[in-house]
């Protein structure tokens, strides 16, 4: 299959192209670089650097078997301060990228959605048919991408994955995770083992969970990889397909500290602060349903796995 990546020179959309390159598929990796970095790019994709909402760019690749969407700006907090920011990036981009691949005949799209859709869920764990009410104009941006996708489908222009992702984390050595800037609690307190910060902030410890901090659930990047490969063959079956793509495993802020103090070796300083707004007091995903329309199996899923390989890329940066 010949494969349009968008965000290839991103965390997760290097480590899926990665892996398409190695099931002998032809990626092309289009990425404008706003917060991806070029060496990110597997050296077997061909690389387009540019927005993919510039629509003659996307219709100057030629024709594709599948698109994978990955590009996106992703900090909730960042997008509750530039709220049209995020709509233009995440969604007006992601519709005239549409526009132009139905025109050039594209029949399966993947999309990269998130847990933000769900916003503060009480019981646990989330199945996809919970209510959608984003806290963020992020989780807002994704939503409204669900929901136009919905009706491309619903008009027969394409077939179309949405994945909700819960936490991506892990990495391999060739694509640590190295987000500008980083916002994620396993790479920050994996820099404070390394001596790069002073000590890891959790914030909150008066959440009504068993040790009071937040409660989240950590999927490898290699599982996610391999998960969007089974979606666009799925989608021959399927024409529409909504997956949670979670461990169905929670583990406390709390806990995610420890663990990377045991993995690395280093007892650092941890500092309980304020609660930030918006973080819901837990994310857990079930993933029963993408097991079963994927035949996905997790292979290294595992909190200590995680932080181990995470440990391991990190010594690359
Ligand atoms: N990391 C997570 O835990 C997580 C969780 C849920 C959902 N997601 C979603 O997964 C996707 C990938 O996340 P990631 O962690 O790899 O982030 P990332 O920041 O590492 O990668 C995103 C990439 O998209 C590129 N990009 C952004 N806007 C673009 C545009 N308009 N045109 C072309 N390129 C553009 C950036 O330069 C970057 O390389 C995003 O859509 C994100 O919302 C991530």
């Amino acid at each position: 299959m010949r494969v349009l990546v968008t965000g290839a020179a991103g965390f997760i959309g290097s480590t899926t192209a990665e892996l398409l390159l190695a099931e002998g598929h032809e990626v092309v990796a289009l990425d404008s670089l706003i917060s991806g970095r070029v060496e990110n790019v597997p050296v077997k994709a061909t690389f387009v650097e540019g927005d993919c909402g510039d629509g003659e760019l996307v219709r100057s690749l030629g024709s594709f078997d599948a698109c994978v969407h990955f590009a996106a700006r992703i900090e909730p907090g960042e997008s509750m301060k530039y709220p049209e920011v995020f709509f233009a990036n995440n969604v007006a981009s992601t519709f005239r990228l549409l526009d132009a691949l139905v025109e050039s005949g594209v029949e399966r799209f993947v999309f990269s959605s998130s847990c933000a859709v769900y916003g503060d869920q009480v019981e646990m764990p989330i199945d996809e048919s919970r209510s959608i009410q984003p806290h963020s104009p992020y989780g807002q941006s994704k939503r409204m991408v669900e929901e136009g996708l919905h009706w491309l489908v619903a008009c027969g222009r394409l077939r179309a994955a949405v994945l909700r992702y819960f936490n991506a984390a892990g990495g391999t050595l060739a694509h640590p995770e190295r987000h500008r800037p980083e916002i994620h609690l396993i790479p920050i307190a994996l820099d404070v083992a390394a001596g790069r910060r002073s000590h890891l902030d959790i914030y909150g410890d008066d959440y009504p969970t068993p040790d009071g901090t937040c409660i989240r659930d950590y999927i490898h990047v290699s599982d996610l990889a391999a998960a969007h490969v089974l979606a666009i063959s799925a989608l021959d079956v399927h024409p529409e397909l909504i997956l949670n793509l979670g461990s169905g495993v929670g583990y406390s802020n709390r806990q995610i500290a420890e663990t990377v103090q045991r993995v690395t070796g280093v007892d650092f300083e941890v500092r309980y602060t304020e609660r930030r707004p918006g973080d819901p007091a837990a994310a857990i995903a079930s993933n029963e349903r993408a097991r079963e329309l994927l035949g996905w199996q997790l292979q290294r899923s595992d909190l200590e796995v995680i932080v181990s390989d995470a440990w391991a890329a990190h010594q690359s940066l």
